[in-house]
C-alpha cells in the first residue's frame, strides 16, 4: 500500500513509499557504474547483430553488415600461407630431387612440409614414418623397393600410382596361377616351398626342389632368376625374407593362387606437383632411398 516517500530513520536512506505491515522498503538505486556497463552491452548486441551474422532463419541466417564468416576467415589466412610459402614450392617444383637433397634450406622445409603431408594422405595405407602395414602396403623406410629407390622412380611411383586408372600407373598383374588353373595344387605347393626356400623357411625340401622347375617356367620372368626381384617390371624380391602379404605357407599360397594386385593411387591427379615433389623426397629421405 503506497505511504508518503519518507527518510529512514534507522539507515539514512529513502523509502520508495511502499510499505506492508508497517515494513516500508528503502530505495536502493542499481549502482551507476552496473547499470551504464549493462547499458554498453545492450549497444554492443545491437552493434554486433548489425555487423555480424546473428539470427538465424528457417533455412538461413542474417549475414551481418561486415559480410565477416569464419570460413571466408579460414580461407584468407590460407591464402595468406600458400602465399608466404608460394616461392619455396616453386623452387622445389623446380628443382631436382638430387639437387633438393643438397640444399639444407629446401630439405628443412621437405623434412616439416613432408612429414604433415605423408601423415595426411599416406600413413593411412604406408603407416606412421612410412614403417608398413601387413595386407601389401610396403615399408617405405627401408632399401627393399619394389619399383625402384632412386628419386626419380619414388618420383615416378609417387606422382602416378600403381594399378590404377592413369594411363602412366605403373602396372604389373602377377597371373593368378590357382584361380586360373595355370598350375595345379600339387605344382603350387611345390613352387611355394622353393619360393620359402630362398629366405631359408622350406619345411619340405623335396617339394622345394620340384619347384624349382616351376619358378623357373612361370616365376622367374617377374621375379628374377634367383627371386632377386625385378624393379622395372615391379616384381618383388622373394628371397629377402620381406614380405607385402606374409611370408607363412599359407600366405605365400595365397599369393600364387590368387595373385594380390595391390592398388596406390595417383597422387598427381590429387596434390599439386610441388607437394607430390615434396612427398618424393621425404620418402626417399626416410632411410632407404638409393
Ligand atoms: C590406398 C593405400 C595407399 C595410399 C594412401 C598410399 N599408398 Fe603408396 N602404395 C600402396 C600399395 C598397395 C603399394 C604397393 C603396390 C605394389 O604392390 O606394387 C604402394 C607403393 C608405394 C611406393 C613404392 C614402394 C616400392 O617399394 O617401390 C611408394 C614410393 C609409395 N607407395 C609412396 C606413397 C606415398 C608418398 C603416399 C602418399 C602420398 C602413398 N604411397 C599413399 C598403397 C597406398
Ligand atoms: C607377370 C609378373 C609375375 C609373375 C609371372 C609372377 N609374379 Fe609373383 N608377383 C608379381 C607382382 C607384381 C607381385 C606384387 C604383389 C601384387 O600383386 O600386388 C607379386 C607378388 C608375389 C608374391 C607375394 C610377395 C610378398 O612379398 O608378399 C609371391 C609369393 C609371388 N608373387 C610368387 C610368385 C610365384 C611363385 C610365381 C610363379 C608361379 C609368380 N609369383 C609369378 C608379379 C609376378
Amino acid at each position: 500500500m503506497p505511504t508518503k516517500i519518507e527518510k529512514d530513520a534507522a539507515t539514512g536512506q529513502m523509502t520508495t513509499g511502499h510499505e506492508w505491515d508497517g515494513i516500508k522498503e528503502l530505495n536502493t538505486p542499481l549502482p551507476k557504474w552496473w547499470l551504464y556497463t549493462f547499458y554498453a552491452t545492450i549497444v554492443f548486441g545491437i552493434v554486433y547483430m548489425v555487423l555480424y551474422p546473428a539470427w538465424p532463419s528457417l533455412s538461413d541466417h542474417t549475414k551481418g553488415a561486415l559480410g565477416w564468416t569464419q570460413r571466408g576467415e579460414l580461407a584468407q589466412k590460407m591464402e595468406a600461407e600458400q602465399q608466404r610459402l608460394a616461392p619455396i614450392m616453386a623452387r622445389i617444383e623446380a628443382t631436382d630431387i638430387a639437387d633438393i637433397r643438397n640444399d639444407p634450406e629446401l630439405m628443412g622445409y621437405v623434412a616439416a612440409a613432408g612429414r604433415v603431408a605423408f601423415a595426411d594422405n599416406c600413413a593411412g595405407c604406408h603407416g606412421a614414418g612410412g614403417a608398413g602395414a601387413a595386407g601389401g602396403f610396403p615399408s617405405l623406410a627401408d632399401d627393399d623397393w619394389i619399383w625402384g629407390g632412386t628419386p626419380d622412380q619414388i618420383l615416378q611411383t609417387v606422382s602416378y600410382g600403381v594399378r590404377n586408372a592413369n594411363e602412366n600407373s605403373r602396372i604389373n598383374d602377377m597371373p593368378r596361377f590357382g584361380v586360373d588353373q595355370l598350375l595345379d595344387r600339387a605344382q603350387i605347393d611345390d613352387v611355394a616351398e622353393y619360393v620359402l626356400a630362398m629366405s631359408g623357411t622350406a619345411t619340405d625340401a623335396a617339394a622345394a626342389e620340384r619347384g624349382a622347375a616351376v619358378y623357373a617356367e612361370n616365376c622367374a620372368s617377374c621375379h628374377g632368376e634367383k627371386g632377386e626381384g625385378i624393379v622395372d617390371l615391379g616384381g618383388p624380391r622373394l628371397n629377402d625374407g620381406i614380405w607385402l602379404y606374409g611370408g607363412d605357407k599359407a600366405s605365400v599360397v595365397h599369393s600364387i593362387t590368387y595373385a594380390r594386385r595391390g592398388n596406390m593411387p595417383a597422387w598427381a591427379e590429387r596434390l599439386d606437383p610441388a607437394t607430390v615433389k615434396v612427398l618424393a623426397a621425404y620418402v626417399h629421405a626416410l632411410g632407404g632411398g638409393q
